[in-house]
């Protein structure tokens, strides 16, 4: 099966379908990072450029590394590195990049809708990876890849987001990609971190964290977002850990197999203990380790690879 779309902006427009294919081509490729040489041709000729406006770790390590193991060409540019400190806007960065021929922009941007924007002027792939609030769509595919390597299959387990889901483009892009999979996704966070009207987005609503634990297959724990709380939402730390962090004696009240998910990084202590962070029930390296399959499965299924055609290259 292929993808037959120019760009990856949001796991909101993508279909069940789509979403299983990214996940089995994933699959396929991830024994490519086991190898001694881990490197095969599929991108080969093709041009990356990470375009990374924001902070990261996970997301444009795991990006360089699927850029380098399909053998692409790639560089990255910040724009504390680029010439958006002397006032360009982000359409002339882009579009004097396109000039010189390259296929893939890969976007962090503060701004929701900046990949989106770019996307429709560009003839470039463009890949959304984090658009401020609004979403974060190869975290969400990488995480359900670590649930299906974990359960087998996602339909029907209960999965519980804990934390501060009005800024959280992570909270967003997984209730999307999590609903569209056939799980039962609930939230709990305090009411000033919880949109209006969330039971619209097809989920249930908590705010007491006790009463929400006890039945749930997974329990995803959202960072606090120091940097994005500007209007005094996030009661004092000390609060929120006292009613919202996930504690070693919080888990007592769990299911005995719950999983424990966070996307990184962690604010250790914060919302989440870290025995916890580091305990039996954590997949949270995991999830890292298939950030890299799946960003491999996107660029190469854009590239207009094809999820059957994976050989032992
Ligand atoms: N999960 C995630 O997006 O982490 P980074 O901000 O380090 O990329």
């Amino acid at each position: 099966m292929k993808i037959k779309r120019k760009d990856l902006l949001g796991i909101e427009e993508l279909s069940r379908k789509e979403i299983e294919t990214i996940l089995e081509t994933a699959e396929s490729l991830k024994e490519i990072s086991e190898r001694a040489i881990k490197k095969v041709p599929y991108l080969r000729g093709k041009t990356v450029v990470n375009l990374f406006f924001e902070a990261s770790t996970r997301t444009l390590a795991s990006f360089a590394l699927a850029e380098k193991r399909l053998s692409a060409d790639s560089f990255n540019l910040s724009s504390s590195s680029s010439s958006v400190l002397k006032g360009e806007t982000l359409l002339d960065t882009a579009r004097n990049l396109e000039a010189m021929k390259i296929d893939f922009v890969v976007i962090r941007h503060s701004m929701p809708g900046a990949p989106h924007f770019i996307a429709k002027r560009l003839e470039a792939s463009v890949i959304n990876a984090g658009d401020g609030t609004h979403e974060h769509p190869t975290q969400a595919l990488l995480d359900l890849l670590s649930l299906k390597e974990k359960f087998g299959k996602i339909k029907g387990k209960k999965v519980l987001i804990v934390g501060d889901i009005l800024h959280s483009r992570v909270a967003r892009s997984n209730i999307w990609a999590l609903k569209k999979m056939g799980a039962v996704v609930s939230v709990c966070g305090p009411p000033t971190l919880m949109p209006y009207k969330m039971e619209d987005m097809g989920v249930k609503v908590f705010y007491d964290l006790n009463e929400a634990i006890p039945d749930k297959d997974v329990i995803y724990v959202l960072r606090i977002q120091r940097e994005r709380q500007t209007g005094g939402l996030l009661p004092s730390l000390r609060e929120y850990i006292e009613l919202y962090g996930i504690t070693l004696e919080r888990l007592e009240k769990a299911k005995k197999d719950v999983v424990i998910m966070h996307p990184g990084p962690i604010n250790r202590g914060v919302e989440l203990d870290p025995r916890v962070a580091d305990g039996k029930h954590s997949i949270i390296l995991e999830q890292v380790t298939n950030g890299v399959a799946v960003r491999m499965a996107i660029l190469y299924l854009l590239s207009g690879g094809k999820s059957a055609e994976i050989s032992e290259s």
